[in-house]
C-alpha cells in the first residue's frame, strides 16, 4: 500500500509544499478588480502548471461572453487506473481572493505572505490574504496529488478526479452557472463533489461540514428631494432620505429578532432533537467564541428560542451589511441629502428560495415608502443553501480519511456562511457536496492580517492523501 509513502513524503516535503503556497499567494488575484485582471489569469494558469506537473490533464477556460468576459476557469481531470471503481470526484475550489483593504490594518503587506510562528500558541502560520480562504485550502489538495504523482507515478493517485478552480467565487460566482450548463458533459459525469473552503471545530478538531447557509444580497436606494439641501431651510419640513431608510431598516426585526417579512420563514425545515442533541454534544462554548472577538457573554443576542450555534447553522438571519448617504468627510455639515442606500444580506436556510426573499424584500420596502419618496433595487446575486447527505458513501469514506490522517474523528458541523457552487451543482447536475475544509475561527478571513496555522494545512494535505485510498475502496 502506497498511502504510508505519500503520506512521509508530505512530512518530507512540507517546506516546499509551503514555499509554493507563498509563491502562488504572493500572485494578488483578486477577482472583483479589474485592475488585477492580469493578477487573476497568473493565479490560475499558476493553478494550472502546478497540476500539469501532477500528471493531470489541464485546460483553462475562458467565462462570460466576448463583451463581458468572467475570470477564468482551471479545468483539470486525472484518468483514474483501469481498474478504479470508485466515484468520479468533482475537487471545487477558487483562486480568487477578497481586496486587501482596510490596508493600514496589516501588520505585514497582504501580497508578501511570510510564515511565522502562531501567536502565543505552538505551530507556525502563514499570513497573507488568500493564505485560508482558499488558496491555503486549495493547496492542501493540490500537494496531496503532486505527493500521490511523485511516490506513484499515478495523476491523482489513480483516483478519477475532475478539478474546477474559479475565480469568481467571492464576487458571486456570477458566470459559474453558465458554465456549469456549458460543460454538463464534463461535469455531469462526476459522481460528488468535494470543497476545502469551511472550517474545523476548533484547533486540532477537524470537522465535516454538512451543510452551509444560502445567500440572498440586495441593495436598497431611496431617493427624497432631487438636490441636497440646507437641514436648517428643510429639516423637520421634507424627508429626509437617512431618516426614512433607517426608520423602516428598523422595522426588519421584530421583538423576537425575528425577520418581519411576510413568507420569510416558509420552507424552513425545524430543528430536529436529534440535530439539536448532536450539536449541543459538541461542545461548542459560546462564552470564548465571543470573548475572542472582545465581546463579554450577553453579547450573544439573536432569534429567540435558539442557542448561539443554531442561530448561525440552522435559522435564516438579515444583516445590514453597509450604509451610504449624507456627508461623511470631516467635521460637520448640515445637509439633507437627496438619497441614501443601504446593502442588505439574507443568510437562507434550506428550502429557502434566494430569488424569492430578495422579491419578498423589494416587496416590504416598497409597502413602506415614505411620503413623497421612491425606492429603487439592485440584486447582487446570491446562492441556494445546500444540506448533503452524511450517510453517503463517499462522506463516510472522507469521514475515515480524516481519522486516519489526523488520528482523530471528525466532527458533523455546519456552517454560516455560503458556499453558493454547492447548492448549483446540486440544482443542475444532482451532485451531493463533502466539504472537508481545515480553517479556523480565528483566521481573520476577508479581514486584514488573514492566516493558515501550518498545523492545519498539515492535516488536510494528508487527510487528501488519506481520501485517494479510502475512494479507490469504494465499489
Ligand atoms: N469560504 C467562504 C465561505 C465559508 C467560510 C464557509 C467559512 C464556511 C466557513 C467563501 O469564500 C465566502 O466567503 N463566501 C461568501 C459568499 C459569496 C457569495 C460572496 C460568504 O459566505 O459571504
Ligand atoms: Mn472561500
Ligand atoms: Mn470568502
Amino acid at each position: 500500500m502506497a498511502t504510508p509513502r505519500v503520506l512521509q513524503w508530505l512530512t518530507d516535503h512540507e517546506d516546499q509544499s509551503i514555499e509554493r503556497l507563498m509563491e502562488w499567494l504572493r500572485i494578488p488575484s483578486v477577482g472583483t478588480d479589474p485592475k488585477h485582471d492580469s493578477d487573476t489569469a497568473k493565479a490560475a494558469q499558476w493553478a494550472a502548471d502546478h497540476l500539469k506537473a501532477s500528471g493531470f490533464g489541464v485546460e483553462i477556460k475562458q467565462t462570460g461572453t466576448e463583451d463581458n468576459p468572467g475570470q477564468p476557469i482551471v479545468l483539470a481531470t486525472s484518468p483514474g487506473d483501469d481498474d478504479y471503481t470508485g466515484p468520479h470526484v468533482l475537487f471545487y475550489g477558487h483562486y480568487d481572493v477578497q481586496p486587501a483593504d482596510p490596508i493600514e490594518l496589516w501588520e505585514s503587506a497582504p501580497f508578501e505572505p511570510v510564515r511565522k510562528p502562531a501567536e502565543g500558541k505552538v505551530g507556525e502560520r502563514i499570513v497573507a490574504r488568500g493564505a485560508c480562504d482558499d488558496k491555503g485550502q486549495v493547496m492542501m489538495y493540490l500537494e496531496a496529488m503532486r505527493a500521490w504523482y511523485e511516490t506513484t507515478g499515478k495523476p491523482g493517485g489513480g483516483v478519477k478526479y475532475t478539478v474546477l478552480l474559479e475565480g469568481e467565487e467571492e464576487s458571486g460566482s456570477v458566470n459559474l452557472e453558465r458554465f456549469v450548463e456549458e460543460h454538463k458533459d464534463v461535469l455531469g459525469a462526476t459522481d460528488v463533489c468535494l470543497i476545502s473552503d469551511t472550517g474545523m471545530l476548533g484547533r486540532g478538531k477537524p470537522a465535516i461540514t454538512y451543510g452551509v447557509r444560502g445567500l440572498a444580497y440586495i441593495e436598497v436606494t431611496l431617493t427624497g428631494p432631487d438636490q441636497d439641501l440646507h437641514s436648517g431651510l428643510w429639516g423637520g419640513k421634507v424627508p429626509n432620505p437617512i431618516n426614512e431608510l433607517t426608520k423602516v431598516l428598523a422595522q426588519l426585526w421584530d421583538q423576537d429578532r425575528r425577520i418581519t417579512i411576510p413568507n420569510f420563514y416558509d420552507g424552513v425545515r425545524e430543528l430536529t432533537q436529534g440535530e439539536r442533541d448532536a450539536w449541543n454534544a459538541l461542545g461548542v462554548n459560546p462564552e470564548e467564541a465571543l470573548k475572542g472577538i472582545g465581546l463579554p457573554a450577553e453579547a450573544s443576542i439573536g432569534e429567540s428560542g435558539f442557542s448561539f450555534i443554531e442561530r448561525e447553522w440552522a435559522r435564516p438571519t438579515c444583516d445590514i451589511n453597509g450604509i451610504i448617504g449624507g456627508y461623511t468627510g470631516p467635521g460637520a455639515k448640515t445637509v439633507i441629502p437627496s438619497k441614501a442606500s443601504a446593502k442588505l444580506s439574507f443568510r437562507l436556510v434550506d428550502d429557502q428560495d434566494s430569488e424569492k426573499i430578495a422579491q419578498a424584500a423589494c416587496v416590504w420596502f416598497k409597502e413602506r415608502t415614505p411620503p413623497g419618496c421612491t425606492w429603487t433595487f439592485e440584486n447582487h446575486g446570491g446562492g441556494a443553501p445546500a444540506t448533503c447527505a452524511t450517510e453517503s458513501a463517499p462522506l463516510q469514506a472522507a469521514v475515515r480519511a480524516i481519522k486516519s490522517a489526523c488520528g482523530v474523528e471528525p466532527a458533523m458541523i455546519k456552517s454560516g456562511g455560503s458556499i453558493p457552487v454547492a447548492g448549483l451543482l446540486k440544482t443542475t447536475i444532482g451532485l451531493e457536496t463533502i466539504f472537508m475544509g481545515f480553517g479556523l475561527e480565528d483566521d481573520r478571513v476577508h479581514s486584514p492580517n488573514e492566516k493558515f496555522e501550518i498545523d492545519c494545512f498539515r492535516m488536510g494535505a494528508k487527510s487528501h492523501a488519506a481520501l485517494v485510498d479510502e475512494l479507490t475502496g469504494l465499489a
